[in-house]
């Protein structure tokens, strides 16, 4: 799948090595300036055709969203259709560059598997902070073959790298911090410079395009991009909204183009070259990860693994015998068994919810790992853990999610030891946006599930 990229013997006096050329003087600006190396990403260096297109695809904030977890009916994004879709798109371009501007990893579970997807999506740059994880993770991407350039830390600092793609078209990759953080007059000159620099030397009738990849919001984006002038092609940031619900809205016309986080959709860039050699003219669009997409089965694969690994995990931290499970003191919270002995029309009721069903949900789909019990299994919420060998018979969405640990008052009977009241702010703890895309109705859906002589619980309250 990456075969073309390797630099081939006979292009190497144009390509290899990287150069790295003296900072010109720029006019005292106190920034320090990048140093650009020379990548071929593509397959050879055909002259360009007239009107060659380049596609750009850009994704960022992932945010540990290695799959969908299909809490609600369509949901977009996860890696296995992500790379369908890249599959999809670069099937219908000349040439095509592939990068990811960090975020993408929340935990060290996820280096790993997210390196190997990235791999088998062919990533051309993924770029990624200065931190011990998004370290661990370059680390990882360079071990499968991927290309990774760190993000500068210093305020006005600029990163370089130039992509070599096919039909001889090339990218100029610029990163920078958040801008917001910088003097940004000297970053625009910090910007050109490093163009300049990069630039010096080569062909000039070359097709290149500049893109300057950023921390910053589609609004800081639109200010740099007025300082640095039409030099750059365009700007690409960070998610904006950090967690987008929207990627139905057309991108507006300009050099700036937002992403979308948590994998939903990909910002896809088609950057023409005029024949008569003019300035490329951009276009961008979001393409929506969407539920209807095939996963890929590579990636897909890639993915089961990880949550087998993590079951596995999952199920050694569990340390409750039989005899934990069932005395509910010991355990410290009374599970749905308990409760029944008293309230058997409620637990009837509540038998008959989804909620009682959510670890079984979890079970029929491999998925009894951290990130998923989290929401489904009272027992892990307390515990911390989850042994799948001893499940507590009342786990789930349960008795003691809403009214509290019960123990006292399953012992006692005392009315003043259980909570009675449930706000909707509970429930909305776990039916949050990810899970109920077209909000939360609280009074509708207690009535699906409610149970006990009083349906009318206090809204909002606590
Ligand atoms: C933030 C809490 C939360 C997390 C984390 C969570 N879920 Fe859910 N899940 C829910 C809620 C709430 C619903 C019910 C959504 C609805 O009413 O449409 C649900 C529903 C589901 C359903 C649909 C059940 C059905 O019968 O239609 C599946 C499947 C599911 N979750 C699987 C998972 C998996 C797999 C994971 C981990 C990758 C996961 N969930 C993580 C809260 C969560
Ligand atoms: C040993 C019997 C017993 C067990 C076990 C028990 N309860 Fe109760 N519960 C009672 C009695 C008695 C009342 C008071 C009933 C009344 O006032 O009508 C009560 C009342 C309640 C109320 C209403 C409180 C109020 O302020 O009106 C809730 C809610 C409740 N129980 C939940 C639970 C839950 C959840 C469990 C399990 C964690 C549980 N109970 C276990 C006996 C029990
Ligand atoms: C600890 C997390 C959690 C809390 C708190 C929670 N739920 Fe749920 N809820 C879930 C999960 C998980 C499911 C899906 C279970 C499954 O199908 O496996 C679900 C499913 C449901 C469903 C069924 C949806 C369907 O389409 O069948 C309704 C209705 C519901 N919840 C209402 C509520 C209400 C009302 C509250 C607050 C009083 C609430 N939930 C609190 C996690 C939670
Ligand atoms: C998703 C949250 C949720 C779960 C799970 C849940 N309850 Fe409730 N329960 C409520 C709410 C909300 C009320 C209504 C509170 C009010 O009246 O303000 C309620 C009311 C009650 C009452 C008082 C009924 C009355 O007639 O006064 C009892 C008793 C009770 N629940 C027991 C249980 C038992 C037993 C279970 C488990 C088998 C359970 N609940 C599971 C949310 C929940």
């Amino acid at each position: 799948m990456r075969a073309g990229r390797q630099i081939p013997e006979s292009a190497v006096d144009q390509r290899a090595p990287a150069r790295v050329r003296p900072a010109p003087a720029l006019g005292g600006a106190l920034v320090p300036l990048a140093v650009c190396v020379w990548l071929a990403v593509g397959s050879g260096a055909n002259a360009p055709p007239l009107g060659a297109s380049l596609r750009v695809i850009y994704t960022t904030d992932t945010q540990g969203r290695l799959d969908v977890c299909g809490c609600s009916a369509g949901q977009h994004g996860g890696l296995p259709r992500r790379a369908t879709l890249l599959r999809h798109l670069r099937s219908e371009a000349q040439a095509v560059i592939v990068i990811d501007g960090g975020s993408a990893v929340t935990k060290v579970s996820h280096v790993d598997p997210f390196a190997r997807a990235y791999r088998s999506m062919a990533y051309d740059l993924v770029l990624h902070a200065a931190t011990a994880l998004e370290g661990a993770f370059a680390e990882a991407l360079t071990r499968e073959g991927v290309d990774t350039l760190p993000r500068p830390r210093e305020p006005g600092g600029v990163a370089c790298q130039v992509l070599e793609a096919d039909e001889g078209l090339e990218l100029l990759v610029l990163v920078t911090p958040d801008p917001a953080g910088a003097d940004a007059d000297a970053l625009a000159q910090s910007l050109r410079g490093a163009i300049q620099a990069a630039t010096a030397g080569r062909d000039p009738a070359a097709r290149r395009a500049v893109v300057v990849i950023t921390g910053e919001s589609p609004t800081g984006n639109a200010r740099l991009a007025e300082r640095v002038g039409d030099e750059v092609d365009l700007f690409l940031g960070a998610s904006f909204p950090v967690i987008t619900s929207d990627y139905r809205e057309p991108i507006a016309p300009g050099p700036v183009a937002p992403a979308i986080a948590g994998g939903k959709a990909l910002t896809v860039i088609d950057i023409g070259f005029p024949a008569d050699g003019g300035r490329p003219e951009v276009a961008a669009r979001y393409e929506p990860v969407a539920p209807d997409l095939l996963p890929d089965i590579e990636v897909g694969a890639i993915i089961e693994d990880y949550y087998a690994s993590q079951k596995l995990s999952a199920g050694l931290e569990g340390d409750a015998p039989d005899e934990f499970a069932l005395d509910y003191a010991m355990r410290g919270w009374a599970d749905a068994m308990v409760c029944a002995e008293c309230h058997l029309e409620e637990y009837g009721l509540w038998r008959g919810t989804a909620h009682a069903h959510a670890i079984d949900t979890l079970a029929g789909r491999g998925r009894l790992v951290d990130e998923c019990l989290t929401c489904h299994s009272e027992g892990f919420r307390r515990g911390g853990s989850f042994n799948p060998e001893a499940i507590v018979p009342g786990d789930g969405v349960t008795c003691a999610t809403c009214h509290g640990d019960g123990v006292v008052h399953s012992m006692t009977g005392r009315v003043d030891a259980i909570e009675r009241h449930v706000s909707a702010d509970l429930c909305i703890g776990c039916h949050d946006e990810e899970r109920q895309p077209l909000g939360f109705d609280f009074e509708a859906s207690w009535r699906l599930i409610s149970h006990g002589s009083d349906n009318a619980p206090a809204e909002g309250g606590a």
